[in-house]
């Protein structure tokens, strides 16, 4: 029987502000995955908070896309939202678009990855939470554990990884999919996955098994409301060993802090800044953008772990670096490229002062 393992998140609400999760509203989804675990609903469950989103990391047999699972994590946000409310935090109840569930949780508001797999006799798997940032921001880091020899030595030395891997890309603006295989097709893949806000690689699959090797959440929030509603603050799931990738190389992208949007206002680049579970409350500009790595073993379903794979000396340089980069973006305040550029900010007053600047303007 294949297993599947779902994380579906979203921002209920704040503490203090953006920056982090009240420990009340963490329990209150704990609880809810207990019981979902002893219902049967769920082999297992946890929940873990990244900022101020919070991430339902559950395991079952009822496959991708399944309407009780997924009304189960919606219930809880919304249950979740009531304590928010209660407490006055921030935002409560921010990512829940829809005022009722409807079939799938997908367009709904929360970010979801999946991945049904058949447990091989060790499964190590890693678990990707990311804050003040968006979909599309783990391009970067998929293309480097799965097509950068640089990176991934077992591309080249590892008889079970050198046949390579495909990538999923979604077109997230005009909801469109492809597939390209690598090492053939890299550059063309370049082409679209260098730029992040446009196209997500949505999943990896290794070429020598055909099983899935890695997932992320594509879901875009402003481009579900119409308008800017908070950033979508990604989540990802990663298989290690064997056939995928080692443990380390799955990490070893995160060494480097690249720049990612989000930030202040979700208008900004800031560096992604890898973190242990009590670092992951970005407060200075609302940032710098946070990524943590959750890393299981699964047994039967179950979650062994998490090992929290950032609060690791290792990583002590790519924070330092992070910092260094946050310095000096920030010293370009409002101008680019610090600020996104205009079409892709999620706050603006353009429209409304370009409308009272209209007959200040003449021919030059
Ligand atoms: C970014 C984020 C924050 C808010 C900022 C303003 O993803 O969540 O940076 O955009 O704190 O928030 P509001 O508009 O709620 O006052
Ligand atoms: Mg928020
Ligand atoms: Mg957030």
């Amino acid at each position: 029987m294949p297993q599947t393992l779902s994380v579906i998140k979203a921002d209920i609400g704040g503490w203090v502000g953006h920056t982090a999760m009240h420990p009340e509203v963490l329990d209150l989804g704990r609880e809810r995955l207990a019981q979902a675990v002893q219902s049967g609903l769920l082999i297992d469950g946890q929940a873990h908070a990244c900022g101020d989103d919070m991430f339902l990391v559950m395991s079952h047999e009822r496959g991708e896309d399944n309407t009780e699972v997924h009304e189960y994590a919606w219930d809880t946000f919304t249950a979740g939202t009531e304590v928010a409310k209660k407490l006055k935090l921030y935002g409560a109840g921010q990512d829940l678009l829809a005022d009722a569930f409807s079939g799938n949780i997908r367009g709904m508001g929360p970010g979801s990855a999946e991945i049904e797999l058949v447990e091989r006799q060790s499964e190590p798997v890693i678990v990707f939470m990311g804050d003040k940032t968006s979909s599309g921001s783990f391009n970067l880091p998929f293309y480097k554990m799965f097509a950068d020899p640089f990176n991934t030595a077992g591309l080249v030395i590892a008889e079970a990884l050198h046949q390579g891997f495909a990538f999923e890309v979604h077109d997230l603006k005009n909801h469109k999919k492809i597939m390209f295989s690598a090492p053939e097709e890299l550059y063309d893949l370049l082409v679209f996955i260098g730029s992040p806000a446009h196209y997500a690689i949505k999943r990896v699959i290794a070429r020598s098994t055909g099983e899935v090797a890695a997932v992320s959440s594509t879901d875009k929030l402003s481009l579900i409301a119409g308008r800017y509603v908070g950033k979508d603050d990604p989540t990802a799931i990663v298989r290690c060993q064997n056939a995928f990738p080692a443990v380390g190389e799955v990490i070893e992208p995160f060494t480097t802090p690249y720049i990612v949007e989000g930030f202040m206002r979700g208008s900004h680049y800031g560096p992604w800044m890898p973190t242990s579970l009590g670092d992951a409350h970005p407060a200075r500009f609302d940032g710098p953008p946070r990524v943590v790595a959750l890393g299981f073993q699964l047994a039967n379903g179950r979650l062994i772990g998490p090992r929290d794979m950032f609060d690791d000396p290792s990583y002590d340089n790519a924070r330092q670096k992070a910092n260094d980069i946050a310095d000096f973006l920030r010293l370009h305040g409002p101008f680019e490229p610090h600020r996104l550029p205009l079409d892709e900010m999620e706050y603006t007053t353009m429209p409304a002062v370009a409308a009272k600047m209209a007959n200040r303007w003449s021919e030059v």
